[in-house]
Parts: C-alpha cells; structure tokens; sequence
C-alpha cells in the first residue's frame, strides 16, 4: 500500500472511500468532518440527530455520496468520548476503518488528519498514528494460503490536509509511522510462520539478509562457537532437536563517538514442546511463536537503520528448538552456563530461561549497557497480566521508566511486576548453584529473578511478552496472530536514548 501526504480540500478529492470522524455525544460534526457534512447537504448531522450515528469508540458508518462529491464513499468512524482520546484511538479508528473498507472493495482511501482539530493533537503524531493504524491494521499473513483473498488490497492511503503549513510536519510523521509499522510487521512475519519455515537457521538467514540490504553487521555462532564460549545452558536446550542453534548477532552502530552500546536480547525459541517435560497438545499450539522476543529485536534493528538515530545498538539472539529428541536434557540435569554457575534443570519446559542466561552473560561479555531483553517468557506472566500489557522486571528504576514510557507512546501497555530478594529463594537447588524453576506460584517473578542472576550490575529490563505477542482477535490495528508487540516500544526506546 502506497501512503502519501496531500494538501487539498477533502470536499475535492476523488477516492473510493474518505473517512472522517465524530466524538461521542457531538450533535454537530467539527472541523474536517462539518466541512464533508456541508458539501452532502447536511447528511451526516441528520444521521447524529436520527441516532444513527453517536460517535461510539469503534462505530462505523457507511455514507455513499451519489455524486455530491468526488468521493464516493463516506465513512464516519467513532471517536468516542473527548476525554479519553489518544494517539492509540487513531491507530485503532484507522485501522479497523480500513479493514471494513477493503471488505467493500475500497482501493483509495483518504483519510483526514484525525484530532488535529478539537483533539489537541500535532498533526505530526497524528499522521504517525494514521500510518501505523493503516499499516498495522491491514496487515495479513497469506504466504501459506494458494487460493486467492476474496478481498482486494488498499492500495493508496492519502492523508490530506487542506492547510499547507502543516505538510513538512505531516509528512515527517507518516514517515515515522511507516518505518515502525513496517517493522512491527515484518516481525509478525517472523512469528506468523509455522516452524517448519522458521527454523534457527532460517532465522539466522533473516538476520544475514537484513544485513546485507541495510548495511549492518551481522554474526552468526555456530554451534562450535558456542561451544568454544561455553554457552552450555543454551547448548543444553539444543541438543534435543536435529535443527543445529544459532546465535545471531546484529549491530547498528549510530554513534561512532560513543563507546556505549545498547544491548537487546530477545528469546528465539522456533518451537518449544516442552522437551522431555512436555506440553500437553493444547499447550503446544502456539509455541511456533516461541521467537517472538528474538523477531521483536531484529526487527527493532531494522526500524532504527531507518530512522539512523545517534546511538549504537546490538540485537542477540540465541535461537534453538526445544524438542524431545534421544540427545535431548532430562530433567534433574545439570548445565554450565556461560557465566560459570551451575544449573539444575528442574523441568526442561523452562528452556527460554536457560538460553537467555548464556545470551544475557555474552551481552555482558560484549559490555553493552543498559540491556533489554524481551521473551515469550512464561504462561504464569500471561495468567497474571493477561493480554492487555507486557510484565517488565528490572533492577534499575529509571530505565525501566522509560521502557514503560516508551511503550505508551507505542500504545504498547507495559506493567511493571516486583522483584524481591525473597522470590529468589524458590530458586534454589540441593544439587547446583541455581535450579530454573520455582513451583507455581510467582511463576513470571521467579523466572525474571533467574535471569537477573546473569546479568549482575547491568542496568537491565526484562519484558515478558507470553500474553501480549500473539492475539485471537481483531481489534483496532491488532489482527489475529502475532502482534508485532515490542518493536515500536524498543525503537522509541532507542530514540529517546539517542536524545539524551
Ligand atoms: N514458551 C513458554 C511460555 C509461554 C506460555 C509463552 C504460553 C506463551 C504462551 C515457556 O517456555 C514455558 O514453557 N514456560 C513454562 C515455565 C514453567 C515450566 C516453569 C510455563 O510458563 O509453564
Ligand atoms: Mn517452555
Ligand atoms: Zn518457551
């Protein structure tokens, strides 16, 4: 889909389908919207006034204009109410507008710029909130399917603004919301694919080509290489599968003045059944998406070679299977991790913990700081958040202030979850240093106070995205599958870093 800013008269403009919109409890259209009432005669306040339109959050309704105008159709897209308006409602309005009119056929849309009038909104953010919801909001994963979509595609989107002061503003933000949604989806492309199409060498080869197209550096370890490290916890998780693990390495050097290096580490499990502690088969479902965390960080990469903030930034992710193969861990084992600790494997279903540890020491080996890591961690962080916000676990208040800040520009809720010193005693093993579960209860804390125990002093923030990475739903600009979650999050991250 092709997105442009256009300066013209909304009332002129000629496309399949122009939206403009109405608050809740608004008896006369403002703005944009009375413009488009005037020129059809007054159509849309009588539709307010027979109560067929009330502006509701998520209400659409369908106006064909029979030649009054050149646009053909006319959706009016509910705000909802003034006070609880944000860039998130944008995203979500224009999303679920444009996947209500790709059903009817629609290939150009317009779209005003939403709340730049009453809603105190830059037209700046407003244009990045239509892209991303545009974008986000039409996105689909049909790679696998061969019968064609029933429905067409948008194939222009036009963001159009009669006043021309604004377009340098306008179009620096539609460019913005290109790039993140861009990348957001390009992660769901990653997490979407079924994992025989996304193996640790198949991710490995994302990464590599990412590279070469955008000039970053890329390493990938083999399995020799990790060897050579030490990096027996993730080697552990991998010798119950025939696929060989990967260990990439992405840099995007921003700042050649600066010898700090941001560290992301994100979970690249291509499919977890539990290993010999197996899943049951409903619990198996979705973990094809078990990579989440590591597409989240690659993909981050690549909205930032975009944007070229001043900062560096390397991604790590260890990726591997968790399978139950004749080589595979048992539980009662015992690892060496990277960092030297030992650790019993009490279930070998708590893999992601293992490979974050040797990937967490490496970051520390590489002395990047402060450091992110993001993974589809655990079912307990799902149970207590459920899918509304991410769980984040820190040691260092301030940035996980910003992490959490980050994400609310995104309209990615983050929530953060404690980390007393207590829970760390659910951790602890008769027969090595440390063990990788710790009962039920506090599952998401446990494993968060796991993985601090490999990252020491470091600045660090854990995000937990096992509720929020995949959906089973369409809501706003959020399709059944993976979200995409975390990318817009990290690469506003990176950007406010870059600032300071
Ligand atoms: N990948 C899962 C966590 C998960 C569950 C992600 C549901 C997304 C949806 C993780 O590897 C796992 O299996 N965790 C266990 C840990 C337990 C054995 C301590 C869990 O949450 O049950
Ligand atoms: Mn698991
Ligand atoms: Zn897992």
């Amino acid at each position: 889909m092709e997105l442009r800013v256009v300066v013209d008269d909304i009332t002129k403009i000629e496309v399949d389908a122009l939206i403009v919109n109405l608050f809740e409890g608004v008896s006369q259209p403002g703005g944009a919207t009375a413009a488009v009432d005037q020129a059809l005669d007054g159509a849309i306040a009588q539709l307010i006034e027979a109560g067929e339109i009330k502006g509701k959050l998520g209400e659409l309704a369908l106006i064909h204009t029979l030649g009054k105008i050149p646009a053909r159709r006319i959706v009016v897209a509910g705000l909802g109410k003034q006070s609880e308006f944000g860039l998130d409602t944008i995203r979500r309005v224009v999303g679920e507008a444009c996947r209500f009119l790709r059903t009817k056929g629609a290939k150009k849309v317009a779209t005003i710029t939403h709340g730049t009038g009453a809603g105190g909104i830059e037209p700046e953010k407003s244009a990045q909130a239509i892209a991303e919801g545009g974008i986000l909001g039409l996105y689909t994963f049909r790679k696998h399917i061969t019968k064609k979509s029933e429905t067409g595609e948008i194939e222009e989107l036009l963001i159009v603004d009669r006043d021309e002061s604004r377009l340098p503003q306008l179009e620096r933000g539609c460019s913005m919301g290109k790039v993140m949604a861009e990348a957001a989806n390009f992660a769901r492309d990653m997490i979407n694919e079924p994992a025989n199409f996304m193996t640790p060498g198949d991710m490995a080869e994302v990464a590599k080509k990412l590279a070469a197209e955008y000039n970053l550096k890329c390493t990938v370890l083999d399995r020799g290489q990790m060897q050579e490290l030490g990096m027996g916890a993730l080697l552990g998780v991998a010798q119950g599968s025939r696929q060989e693990p990967k260990f990439i390495v992405l840099e995007y050097k921003g700042d050649s003045s600066s010898q700090k290096t941001l560290g992301l580490v994100g979970k690249g499990i291509t499919f977890d059944s539990g290993g010999i502690s197996i899943k049951s088969s409903e619990g198996m479902v979705d973990m094809k998406g078990d990579m989440a965390g590591a597409a989240t960080i690659v993909a981050t990469l690549r909205a930032l070679v975009e944007l070229k903030p001043k900062i560096n930034v390397t991604a790590l992710a260890p990726a591997t299977e968790n399978l139950p193969g004749g080589a595979a861990l048992k539980p009662g084992d015992v690892l060496k991790a990277m960092s030297g600790k030992t650790i019993e494997v009490a279930s070998t279903d708590a893999e992601g913990r293992l490979i974050l540890a040797d990937a967490l020491s490496y970051a520390g080996k590489l002395g990047l700081s402060p450091l992110v890591d993001v993974a589809t961690l655990t079912g307990a962080c799902r149970i207590a958040l459920g899918t509304v916000c991410s769980g984040a676990f820190t040691n260092n208040q301030e940035l996980v202030d910003k992490v959490i800040k980050a994400g609310e520009k995104a309209g990615e809720h983050i929530w953060q979850m404690p980390m007393y010193e207590e829970y760390k005693e659910q951790n602890k093993s008769d027969v090595a240093d440390i063990k990788n579960t710790g009962g039920r209860y506090g599952g998401a804390i446990n494993a968060a106070q796991f993985l601090s125990t490999f990252v020491e002093d470091t600045p660090w923030v854990h995000l937990d995205i096992a509720g929020t990475s995949e959906s089973d739903k369409e809501k706003g600009y959020i399709v059944k599958g993976a979200t995409g979650v975390g990318v817009r999050t990290l690469a506003n991250l990176a950007l406010a870093l870059a600032e300071e």
